[in-house]
């Protein structure tokens, strides 16, 4: 029998961007996530195999590249901390489209936690693998829960983790992702979150991070999409100054990107309330109600005629598929 994981990936509303320990992944702030039904990974993860050396197979293609080094590096780091060395194999698919310029590094080291603890029956909760997913990437912290999940910061391995703050929100909640761009990031989150600390304004962003941690929990208790869509676009504009303002300034805009993000601006002084959210890549997720998905991917439409937008609403947490 094959045992699959399938981790979700999530999209955040409060931004993770910076590190207090690279190696660890330990951030500097709390985040809050949605997880996404949409976009997900499943790996299948089998140890003790027959093999001269470790394998990773990603969409029925063995790779030997820069990401699955990352993978390889990820899992033997958690051999050595749960005691084995024998060799592994990975067989991993993506079910996140490049076109939702969504990372899959979420879902992927969430996915392949899972399924290194399970094919090794560490019987783990799901606070010990959302600690082993961070060790991966620290987005994956959050894909192993449903529905809205916050990472505490904490401040050493133990303590860094996240847990479901709603895993089954009754929030009219859709995201869609809007397409502009699919070619590969130029600077990588890991590297953009460590120049954007060199910004004069990043320990004014850390010293208002509890403040906006409670007010999104808030929004979220009171099933307040208004105030939700405000703090999420207020903690993307933060993070995107940061980028501006850091010793080397960058930006991860295009002018598309710009052009959406006023879009968004214009439908609401017309009504239509959306707003946008954005990570380390130029395309924009717009975050709305059912009532109002059809008019604004109408005005999208209108402006940019050829962009795909791919809808989501809430998914859930990390699962084991048995299969025969
Ligand atoms: C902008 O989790 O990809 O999406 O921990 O270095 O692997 P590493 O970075 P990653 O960064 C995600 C940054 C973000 C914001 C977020 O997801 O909170």
């Amino acid at each position: 029998m094959k045992i699959i994981a399938r981790a979700h990936t999530n999209i955040a509303l409060i931004k993770y961007w910076g590190k207090a320990d690279s190696s660890l992944k330990i951030p500097l702030m709390s985040s809050i996530s949605m997880t996404l039904d949409a976009f997900y990974t499943e790996t299948e993860f089998t140890h003790n195999v027959d093999l001269a050396n470790d394998m990773v197979i990603m969409n029925g293609k063995a790779v030997n590249d820069q990401a699955s080094y990352r993978i390889i590096n990820y899992v033997k780091k958690l051999q050595d901390i749960y005691g084995f060395n024998d060799h592994f194999c990975i067989k991993t698919e993506n079910h996140v489209p490049t076109a939702a310029g969504l990372a899959s590094s979420a879902s992927g080291f969430a996915a392949l936690a899972t399924s290194f603890a399970a094919s090794y029956n560490l019987n783990l909760n799901r606070q010990e693998l959302s600690r082993i997913a961070r060790l991966g990437s620290g987005s994956a912290t959050r894909s192993i829960f449903g529905g809205f999940v916050e990472w505490q910061k904490g401040y050493d391995d133990q303590t860094s983790f996240a847990f479901p703050i709603n895993e089954h929100p009754q929030m009219d909640l859709t995201m869609l992702a809007v397409e502009l761009d699919v070619s590969q990031k130029d600077i990588s989150s890991t590297c953009g979150m460590k120049i954007a600390q060199t910004s004069p304004f990043y320990q004014t962003w850390l010293n208002r991070n509890k403040q906006e941690i409670s007010e999104m929990e808030s929004a979220i208790k009171n099933n307040n999409f208004t105030r939700l869509g405000e703090l999420s676009e207020l903690s993307a504009n933060e993070m995107h100054s940061l980028n501006l303002t850091a010793m080397q300034s960058f930006s991860y805009f295009q002018p598309t990107t710009i052009t959406i993000m006023n879009l968004v601006r214009n439908l609401r002084k017309n009504g239509i309330e959306c707003y946008y959210t954005i990570d380390a890549g130029p395309n924009v997720k717009i975050l709305c109600q059912d009532k109002s998905v059809e008019d604004i991917c109408k005005a999208i439409h209108n402006t940019l005629d050829s962009v795909k937008i791919i809808k989501s609403k809430f998914g859930p947490g990390v699962q084991i598929i048995n299969c025969d």
